[in-house]
């Protein structure tokens, strides 16, 4: 699976609102593309976000020489949970003013985007790893949303620590949990694990503590979109029930990202900005497919978070790409960035 490449001056992204009923890859030629992709999770996944990120700044540098502060404002506000999309931005944006405007500014700026990408790529590898070696010996394993290939560079984060363990002959089961509303898992992490030829079974959000109670799994691993200072993590809506639950079962809950997801300037939890999204997306099912319909009595009100926050004492592990934090601490996050905490 390739979720996004540059070619020919456009970014090609495979329009993740299609999978897996089609393989569809939408042409992004400027930032209000890559915005509008990212808006509708054409393109999504921290990792990813931040790398499809990164390439807009550059497209709209080629398409408008000044377009510099406008493009990247717009970016960084499409998504406003995942840092790397900040990250990636702030990064991609200082290469390119260190230049005049014009053709030199965008080369600086896809340059960027493109070590960017191939940062990501040798971080999943890392990750995948670091994560393999933890869970060893733990071969019934339950993850939530999408983590693979489809959601960062390389084989993802949390799905690739489950293909390292698949390729090491060490997975008897993977339990996908659907992630409602948007089906991630049920369409891109099935879609992911049928063509791994990983040994998986799909179950709704629901069933998941039930299951780790009654010990039919022995470690939960997810991603993460923001780890704070002290360990605390977003991601998707559903992840801290999941905790909760391995928590209760006293089975490892661990967590994966790049280091690039980890953000030292938000000091906890109770400072990440959760993305509250439209509520048609809880009222129909399904978003994205041929006919949407409704689920529920039309008009009917929703909350729809689209990320929960995982405090750091319910995290087993944190693996990064620069090693693991275990126990989950101020000091061990930041000894993962090389720093003091
Ligand atoms: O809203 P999404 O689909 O972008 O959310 C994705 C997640 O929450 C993932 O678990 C997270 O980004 C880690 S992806 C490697």
């Amino acid at each position: 699976v390739r979720a996004v490449r540059f070619a020919g001056g456009a970014l090609w992204a495979l329009d993740q609102t299609q999978l897996p009923w089609r393989e569809l890859e939408l042409e992004l030629r400027g930032a209000e593309d890559v915005v509008g992709a990212l808006q509708r999770l054409s393109i999504r996944g921290a990792p990813l976000i931040g790398v499809a990120a990164a390439y807009g700044v550059a497209l709209e540098l080629f398409r408008d020489p000044d377009g510099l502060d406008d493009a990247c404002e717009s970016l960084i506000a499409a998504r406003p949970t995942a840092v790397n999309l900040i990250h990636a931005v702030r990064r991609v944006r200082a290469a390119a003013a260190a230049h005049p405007a014009g053709p030199e500014r965008a080369a600086a700026a896809l340059a960027e985007a493109e070590a960017l990408h191939a940062e990501e790529e040798a971080a999943s590898e890392a990750i995948a790893r670091h994560g393999a070696d933890l869970l060893t010996g733990r071969p019934r394993i339950l993850t939530h949303c999408n983590t693979g290939a489809l959601a960062a560079p390389g084989r993802g984060t949390a799905l690739a620590v489950i293909a390292e363990l698949a390729d090491r002959g060490e997975v008897e089961l993977v339990l996908a949990c659907e992630t409602r509303p948007l089906l991630q898992g049920a369409r891109l992490t099935v879609y992911e694990l049928r063509r791994l030829g990983i040994e998986h079974a799909l179950v709704v959000d629901g069933a998941a503590a039930g299951l780790i109670a009654a010990g039919e799994v022995d470690a939960v691993i997810v991603g993460c979109d923001r780890v704070a200072a002290n360990g605390d993590v977003a991601n998707k809506v559903g992840t801290y029930a999941h905790a909760l639950a391995a928590g209760a079962a006293g089975i490892p809950f661990v967590v994966a990202g790049p280091s690039t997801t980890i953000d030292p300037s938000t000091a906890t939890g109770d400072e990440i900005t959760i993305e509250e999204r439209d509520p048609d997306e809880v009222r129909t099912l399904i978003a994205g497919a041929d006919e949407p319909r409704p689920l529920t009595v039309d008009g009917t009100p929703c909350r729809n978070p689209a990320f929960d926050v995982t405090p750091a004492r319910l995290v087993t592990a944190l693996v990064t790409d620069r090693g693991i934090a275990q126990p989950v601490t101020p000091t061990s996050v930041a000894a993962v960035l090389g720093r003091r905490a």
